[in-house]
């Protein structure tokens, strides 16, 4: 019995459990040291307290709304069976540590609860390690969703810079007749040689406005890594406005176009800025079908200094059970194919990752208008 008890005693005292027994008025009646050690306390100053004083520092049982957690051992008294929680514990104020913590009823012989049994798991490295896989998938899960955003950003405007493309060119085929006919009769005359001048340096002029469609294209598509340099963010409302202009046009939706007559600059990411611009005008275009007007403003707060970008349309507005939702990642309101109700958690997680912030109103049949701030260097 003798040797038991000490078998008993050196399992209870070295486990690498913390081990604490409690009466079911919640007192400490024995710990081990590494409960001890996990408290910071000594076996004098737990013995006998409450453990949620000893624990929390609470003078009355640990309740829900405090800890997060309903409490295992109130748990095992109420029902009678072992439960289970994990516990952030703050070991400081910037460090915790995670517990997992089991508590058992041990009973009389009339089948009363008369101590409960809790035992600790340090799981803090298990849960980190854990956490930081996660974190990692989601991180790459952002990166997938957020390039996949970009390529239906592009399908849209690909479609419209089809259009765009075409016109310069039908212009270039045109010149290039005009060339060819001048060519066959012969030797130019001087009149026909200033033509033929003329009509190539118009060819380059359509030729560079292709140019320039394509690569504003062409960059928006390439997968770069995040970079934040000191930038204007007027160009990049300029960038973009200039690739959407055409699908404007084709909507019958008139640009008002109001940008600070200085340089807006921050420190920010011009790939994010502009697909979450592309994404704001393109939610705007696709609110008004029956065409209307769309304003981008840009300006300088005078007095916190922030830069402010204003996008307002004259579309058919949000409904009020629905806009508490437009920013929740997969929420929308389009038909199938047609909306991913991706655009706009992409903005929010953007906007967010550059310090700014992101304000909706709306009225349903009048518009809607998207404020962006972004503080000041
Ligand atoms: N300018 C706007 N006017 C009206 N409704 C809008 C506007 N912008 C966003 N919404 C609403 O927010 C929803 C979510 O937008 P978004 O995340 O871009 O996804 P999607 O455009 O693919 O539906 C839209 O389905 C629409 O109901
Ligand atoms: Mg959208």
């Amino acid at each position: 019995m003798i040797l038991e008890k000490m078998s008993y005693d050196v399992l209870f005292q070295q486990s690498n459990l913390g081990i604490v027994v409690l009466n079911p008025n919640f007192t400490i009646v024995d710990a081990n040291k590494t409960y001890l050690k996990a408290v910071k306390k000594s076996k004098a100053e737990a013995v006998g307290k409450p453990c949620h004083e000893i624990v929390w520092g609470y003078a009355v049982p640990c309740l829900l709304s405090q800890v997060g957690f309903e409490c295992p051992l109130v748990q095992t008294l109420r029902t009678g069976e072992s439960a289970h929680v994990i516990h952030e514990y703050h070991v400081s104020e910037d460090q915790a540590r995670y517990f997992n913590i089991a508590t058992y009823p041990i009973r009389d012989r009339n089948d009363k609860i008369v101590r409960v049994i809790e035992l600790w798991r340090d799981i803090t490295k298990e849960f980190s390690s854990r956490c930081e896989a996660r974190v990692r998938r989601i991180e790459t899960d952002m990166k997938k969703l957020i390039q996949e955003d970009r390529m239906i950003s592009l399908g849209k405007l690909a479609a419209s810079c089809v259009h765009e493309i075409n016109n310069p060119i039908q212009g270039l085929l045109t010149f290039s007749h005009l060339i060819q006919m001048i060519l066959e009769e012969g030797v130019p005359t001087k009149e026909n040689m200033e033509n033929l001048k003329k009509y190539v340096s118009l060819m380059s002029g359509e030729l560079e406005r292709c140019g320039n469609i394509v690569s504003g294209l062409l960059s928006f598509s390439r997968e770069s890594p995040v970079e934040y340099t000191y930038m204007d963010i007027n160009e990049v409302l300029n960038a973009v406005i200039s690739l959407t202009h055409h699908k404007m046009e084709l909507a019958d939706i008139r640009p008002d176009k109001r940008l600070s007559p200085e340089p807006l600059m921050i420190m920010g990411d011009a790939n994010q800025l502009q697909q979450c611009f592309l994404n704001l005008i393109f939610n705007a275009v696709e609110a008004m079908p029956m065409g209307g007007e769309l304003s981008i403003i840009s300006e300088r707060d005078s007095v916190s200094e922030n830069s402010r970008i204003e996008i307002w349309d004259t579309g058919c507005g949000i409904r009020d059970e629905d806009i508490s939702h437009i920013f929740d990642p997969f929420f929308t309101t389009k038909e199938e194919g047609e909306g991913t109700g991706l655009g706009l958690s992409i903005v929010y997680g953007m906007v967010k990752n550059h310090k700014g912030d992101i304000k909706v109103k709306s009225r349903v049949g009048k518009g809607t208008s998207f404020t962006l701030t972004f503080p000041s260097l």
